[in-house]
């Protein structure tokens, strides 16, 4: 419980505790979540779709409302930064999600926290970008753990232990373990790294920290805004049931991965596979391709 004798803590406790109510409010009025539901493979939306054609039979569902784009200045007198967190974060979707493990130099601090600015962006060698929001000189503590030993455990996440992962992101102050908050389970068996790799989840990856790059706030000019961070896999975990027979790959229905959405949303998969398309095949090469750019500027032609 927050100290209430600080008036400015006991305020943003009573307006998360109303924020609270209002949101168990909403989620009692909609259905309870499908356990049945499996990944699905269906279709793409248009399986005939060929090259030239541009959107599909579902656009038209999509812009019931007006379509006019409205252009937006992110630096607007009228706009504050969280504005901008709010479009941004609602408009890059769906976000994988890393649940990354960091301990301090000594080992004596362990954390947990997710983050969804996270990808992985090359292959030999892999590497994987987290982004931590937050200045170096206030640093997560996942970023001070990281810049301090070097070292984490990214944790993917599955359907099966999500709200452990929610409550992982808890503002405890460094100390707290949030694997005592999430109930989560540590394992003490990672070949390359120090913190511990999370049981619960079906795929893990050891890294080790390749480099930083730390952002100059435009807001505050001279204040360091936020940080990249590029690790290098240095070590897989997978759950046995998740290879796939070749033992190549994962399979997405016992992955079952959960992504973030816009504000506190999450999403779930519903998968179709569309092949990549091959020049000569699918556009006819050059003679084809001279021939959809004919036909396209013809439709802008008629449009103007
Ligand atoms: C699903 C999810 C994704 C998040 N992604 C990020 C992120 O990409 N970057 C970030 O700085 N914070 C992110 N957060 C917030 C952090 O998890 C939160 O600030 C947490 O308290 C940081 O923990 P730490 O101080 O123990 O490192 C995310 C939170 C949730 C619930």
């Amino acid at each position: 419980m927050a100290n209430l004798n600080d008036p400015k803590r006991a305020e943003a406790a009573l307006k998360a505790a109303t924020r609270r109510v209002e949101f168990k409010n909403a989620e009692a009025s909609r259905p309870a979540f499908d356990e049945s539901i499996t990944v699905q493979f269906t279709q793409p939306p248009e399986p005939d779709w060929v090259c030239g054609s541009g959107s599909n039979k579902t656009s038209a569902k999509a812009s019931a409302g007006p379509t006019q784009h409205i252009s937006i200045d992110p630096y607007a007198a009228d706009r504050t930064l969280f504005d901008n967190y709010r479009l941004l974060v609602s408009g890059i979707v769906p976000r994988p999600i890393a649940l990354v493990s960091t301990c301090s130099r000594d080992g004596k601090i362990e954390n947990l926290a997710p983050f969804s600015f996270f990808q992985f962006v090359n292959v030999d060698p892999p590497v994987i970008t987290l982004a931590v929001t937050s200045p170096i000189s206030a640093a997560k503590d996942t970023l001070r753990n990281l810049l301090d030993t070097g070292e984490c455990v990214i944790n993917i996440v599955s359907e099966g232990f999500i709200e452990a992962v929610n409550a992982s992101s808890a503002n405890a102050p460094y100390g707290a373990s949030e694997w005592d908050i999430s109930g989560l389970t540590p394992v003490y068996d990672t070949k390359t790294v120090s913190p511990p790799r999370v049981k619960e989840s079906i795929f893990s990856i050891e890294a080790k920290l390749e480099s930083v790059r730390n952002f100059t706030s435009r807001l505050n000019p001279g204040t360091k805004s936020g940080s990249l961070q590029l690790v290098e896999a240095a070590h897989f975990w997978a759950r046995e049931d998740v290879l796939t027979p070749d033992g190549k790959s994962l399979d997405i229905s016992i992955l079952r991965p959960v992504s973030r959405l816009g504000g506190i949303s999450y999403g779930m998969t519903h998968v179709f596979d569309l092949q990549r398309p091959d020049f000569d095949l699918d556009v006819g090469g050059l003679e084809g391709y001279a021939k959809l750019k004919r036909e396209r500027e013809q439709k802008e032609r008629s449009a103007a």
